[in-house]
């Protein structure tokens, strides 16, 4: 209701809106092959490239075999300099990030501790500390480089994980799409634009496969979770191979979980490529134009629901197995709206496309409205909903998705800090999930889909939360774990996901990225820079792995795999944005003057607004 009293307000503020892109761009779509696949079960289509390389393996694992031992060399000699300067890992709750090495690093020159000034100390500390830096850094950039997938004798992405002591290689020899932004971000800072592209209009031709699990098909925008370079033998000649793009929708996927992110990864990427290497004619391309409009109408397609936030099943995005977060999951939310507003920067105007820009734009403003007012949990709100009266049957309930105060859990009333607040992790009827999911929090504050207060509000909890959220290794996928018979019934009994493992309260260091371009964001990147820290002093002597274990983060994760990309990428994008924060923008954006009036225009023009409780418009900043 709220949206369609709103659509006029919006669209008087949007028009006239002009969008940069010209419509004169040609339209090119990958060629793509009937391909039978040996086994004689399924029928696929697999894109191949045009040249071939005979008898030739083109996915080098000779190569990485090669690479792995180097770099078992190569991390063993890091790992003794990683612990010679140690105390890194040492932080203190009040925020110290310098950690002071003094004692170690002269107990390692086999000096005496009185032989150096403290000035002396601090300087030598210094310069140790960022070659030590440097070293991990150039290892990181090495092991990055290694993991490049090549179709066609071109970089195309980069592979999961590259790590040889793990004996099931399941789905982590592909080039996942979520997997691959920090990679992607990484090689734009580095001004290396062409694998980027390349995944780009890759990924695109992927899009418009045929996909279906017995016998159904998911919308046409759907972009696969992952795909595999595979090489086969060519058709009708026994002598020669070819390389195809194998796509994985989510039917192969362990649980059949179909990534809702892939295709707002793939907008948000996009937009940063332009932003970072100058090149529009990418974004330009008419096959580019459609493939943005077809994620586009996926996410917008009118459903049943009413609330403007996008429903999904379990697991559609970084967290992709079951845990509770089916419905309206912060993560999809803040990654949907974030791809809203690159996209809205993005598409040519076109007669053809001024509807789904209406309905974009109406979209843009409804969400900011629900994820700021509904999802937003302080003490104050907390204290508002524990005296929540229930069953309000009419069009002004203070109470709207009817939430018992019964459901506030014990361990919030204690958590809350006085100063801060968060995004809660889902909305449902009668339902508030109260867990802190980071990616989410982090990136609400990247896309400005929360307030500037709300934003600094996320980075002061953050802080004060600093020892469950960060510990030993940054940063907890989400927090808290659940446990005991709540584990049970909501993971199914998932022997991956115990409490305080992997999606389960699991610490994940490929989040310190998307926590540095927030902190940026706020102009507070000390926070980013601290919890660097702490991750830089063991991630390369842990040989980067995935996830880490325990409340504290202490542990590698027990099934997590090692060489894991995105942490190398992670923490590459990490450092490069610390070292030129204004660089962060090509993945920010900011809340334009026409979001907050249309925002406002909203509220006025809302005729049930007088029914509303008489201090509501108060609960939100714009
Ligand atoms: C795991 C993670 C998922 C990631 C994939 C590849 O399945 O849950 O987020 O994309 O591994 O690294």
């Amino acid at each position: 209701m709220v949206a369609m009293t709103s659509s006029e307000a919006v669209m008087q503020v949007f028009r006239g809106a002009a969008p940069f892109i010209k419509p004169d761009s040609k339209y090119s779509l990958g060629s793509f092959i009937n391909y039978k696949k040996k086994s004689g079960e399924n029928v696929g289509r697999l894109f191949k490239c045009s040249s071939m390389y005979r008898q030739f393996p083109a996915i080098p694992t000779i190569r990485f075999e090669n690479f792995r031992s180097k770099r078992f060399e190569s991390s063993s000699c890091k790992c003794q300099n990683a612990e010679s300067v140690s105390g890194f890992t040492t932080e203190n709750e009040n925020g110290t990030w310098f950690v002071d090495n003094a004692k170690e690093f002269n107990t390692i020159q086999g000096q005496s501790p009185n032989l150096f000034g403290s000035e002396d100390v601090h300087k030598i500390k210094k310069e140790n500390e960022s070659s030590l830096s440097d070293g991990i850094e150039q290892e990181a950039w090495d092991l990055l480089r290694e993991s490049i997938v090549t179709y066609c004798g071109s970089p195309i992405g980069t592979i999961a994980a590259n790590d040889p002591t793990s004996s099931s290689v399941l789905n982590y020899d592909q080039v996942f799409i979520r997997d691959f932004i920090p990679s992607g971000i990484a090689f734009l800072l580095n001004e290396e634009y062409d694998i980027v592209r390349n995944f780009i209009l890759h990924t695109l031709q992927l899009q418009s496969w045929e996909k279906t699990m017995d016998c159904h098909s998911p919308g046409q925008g759907l972009m696969p979770a992952s795909f595999k370079v595979r090489t086969v033998p060519l058709e009708g000649d026994d002598t020669a191979t070819e390389e195809v793009l194998d796509p994985d929708f989510g039917e192969a996927a362990i649980g059949r979980v179909a990534p809702v992110d892939s295709g707002l990864w793939w907008i948000i990427l996009l937009r940063a490529y332009g932003k970072s290497s100058g090149d529009m004619s990418l974004v330009e391309r008419i096959d580019v134009q459609t493939g943005i409009k077809m994620i586009l109408k996926l996410c917008l397609a009118d459903g049943f629901d009413m609330f403007p936030t996008l429903l999904v099943a379990d697991g559609p995005c970084m967290i992709d197995r079951r845990m509770g977060i089916h419905g309206h999951p912060l993560e999809i939310q803040a990654l949907f709206y974030s791809a809203l507003m690159c996209a809205r920067e993005m598409l040519a105007p076109e007669d053809g496309s001024a509807d789904l820009i209406r309905a974009l734009n109406n979209r843009l403003v409804a969400l900011s409205f629900h994820i700021r007012e509904y999802y937003w949990v302080d003490l104050k709100k907390l204290n508002e909903i524990y005296r929540y009266k229930t069953e309000e049957y009419s069009y002004d309930a203070v109470n709207k998705f009817n939430i018992y105060p019964d459901q506030i859990p014990p361990w919030l009333v204690e958590w809350m800090p006085n100063k801060g607040g968060y995004l809660i992790g889902n909305l449902q009827p009668a339902h508030m999930d109260f867990r802190f999911f980071s990616l989410g929090n982090f990136w609400s504050v990247v896309s400005s889909l929360v307030t500037v207060d709300q934003s600094n509000a996320i980075l002061d909890l953050i802080d004060a939360k600093w020892a469950d959220l960060v510990a030993d290794m940054p940063f907890k996928i989400c927090y808290p774990a659940l446990e005991g018979q709540e584990w049970q019934i909501i993971t199914g009994s998932d022997p991956k996901n115990t409490p305080w493992s992997y999606h389960n309260g699991g610490s994940w260091p490929t989040l310190l990225w998307q926590l540095t371009v927030a902190c940026i964001k706020m102009d507070r990147p000390e926070i980013a820079a601290r919890a660097v820290k702490i991750a830089e002093g063991r991630l390369a002597q842990d040989k980067w792995p995935e996830y880490y274990d325990t409340k504290w983060g202490r542990f590698i994760g027990k099934q997590s795999r090692l060489f894991q990309t995105w942490t190398i990428a992670g923490y590459l994008v990490s450092k490069l944005l610390l070292a030129n924060p204004e660089k962060a923008k090509i993945l920010m954006t900011d809340e334009d003057s026409e979001i907050v009036n249309a925002f406002s225009c909203m509220i006025t023009s809302n005729p049930r607004k007088k029914r509303g409780p008489k201090n509501s418009q108060k609960t939100y900043i714009v």
